[in-house]
């Protein structure tokens, strides 16, 4: 694979000159639930310059806000890569009405952060809560590509939000799925996933977590009597991206670090998970009044 230059990562960004009518285009969308859906868009040189743990700052059209999202999946023959949303907000709600094949994003830049860091580990546990599934897709991949022995668990509410279970079959040893009540796999929460597992096999050698904050907390709470090394991928605001702002602070009991470019992967037995929850309620009343507006805005129009 061929390597992609310092200069060429940072330049992965394509101007449109106009409200989605050119830029990057959207080649496929998925619906998983009313609430979560995935783009797949046209970038060949964001998709040869991809790798695990990484994300995008996107602009859906000229007046939108930029938000980080995951590249779930990055295909390097067809030249695409994967995002899975969750609209929770304005900018996914209004990106979930618009975002449809054909259309185009206006920017996409990336891939930013650190990758993820893999190799043979002999035995990992890669753990995905809801929407965190995608995510730790290409790092169950990556592992298992990398010659080590990978347990997949996943966790949802129920049967109805699974998704990608077959793509997860396809690359890990074990699998297993843990549902709320019980409707898909086992009944219980990913951390009664990880407890079998670590039971089952006492030599698993690192865990990596990606999902809700409290859920990658309580992984981290599992593993650390047995020492296993925990990484979470956190997802704090971010406003620039590049490490300017300290928007995307977190804390660690070594010292803060910034997401965007020191992460997202950080231990997770040195994350201060309670301060990363605090701050990302910061914005809420905000976060409230801007849906409201949008979705007042979106009535008169009809
Ligand atoms: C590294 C990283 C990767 C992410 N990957 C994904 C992903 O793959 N799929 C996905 O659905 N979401 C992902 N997110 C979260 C996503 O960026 C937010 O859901 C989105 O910005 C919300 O915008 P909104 O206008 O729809 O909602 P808002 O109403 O503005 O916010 C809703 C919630 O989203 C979070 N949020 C808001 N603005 C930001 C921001 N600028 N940066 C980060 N979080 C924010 C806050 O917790 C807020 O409470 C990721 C965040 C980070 C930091
Ligand atoms: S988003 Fe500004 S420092 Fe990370």
């Amino acid at each position: 694979m061929p390597a992609t230059s310092e200069k060429e990562l940072h330049s992965i960004q394509q101007p449109s000159d106009g409200y989605q009518s050119s830029g990057i285009e959207i080649v496929r969308r998925e619906d998983f639930s009313d609430v979560t859906y995935l783009l797949e868009i046209d970038h060949p040189m964001m998709a040869r310059a991809a790798r695990p743990g990484q994300f995008v700052i996107v602009m859906a059209h000229e007046e939108s806000e930029r938000i980080p999202l995951t590249i779930a999946d990055f295909d390097r023959d067809k030249g695409t890569i994967t995002m899975v949303i969750q609209a929770v907000g304005k900018t996914t709600k209004e990106m979930q009405r618009d975002c449809q094949v054909g259309t185009h994003l206006v920017s996409v830049t990336g891939p930013m952060g650190e990758p993820s860091q893999i190799s043979n580990v002999g035995k990992v546990i890669c753990v995905g809560g809801g929407l965190g599934v995608a995510p730790v897709f290409p790092q169950a991949r990556a592992f298992k590509e990398a010659g080590a022995y990978v347990i997949g668990i996943v966790g949802f509410r129920n049967k109805d939000l699974v998704f990608w279970d077959d793509k997860f079959r396809e690359y890990c040893d074990e699998f297993i799925i843990c549902t709320d009540d019980g409707s898909a796999g086992i009944k219980g929460l990913v951390t009664d996933g990880i407890k079998m597992a670590i039971e089952k096999h006492p030599d698993i050698q690192e865990l990596v977590a990606i999902g809700p904050p409290i859920m990658m907390k309580f992984c981290a709470e599992t593993t650390r009597p047995h020492g296993i090394k925990t990484m979470v991928s956190l997802n704090p605001v971010m406003v620039d991206g590049t490490g300017m702002c300290g928007g995307c602070r977190v804390k660690l009991s070594d010292g803060m670090k910034f997401a965007c470019v020191d992460g997202p992967d950080f231990d997770g037995h040195k994350v201060d998970f309670d301060d990363l929850m605090n701050r990302l309620h910061r914005f809420s009343e905000e976060e409230k009044q801007s849906v409201e507006k949008w979705t007042e805005d979106c009535k008169a129009r009809l």
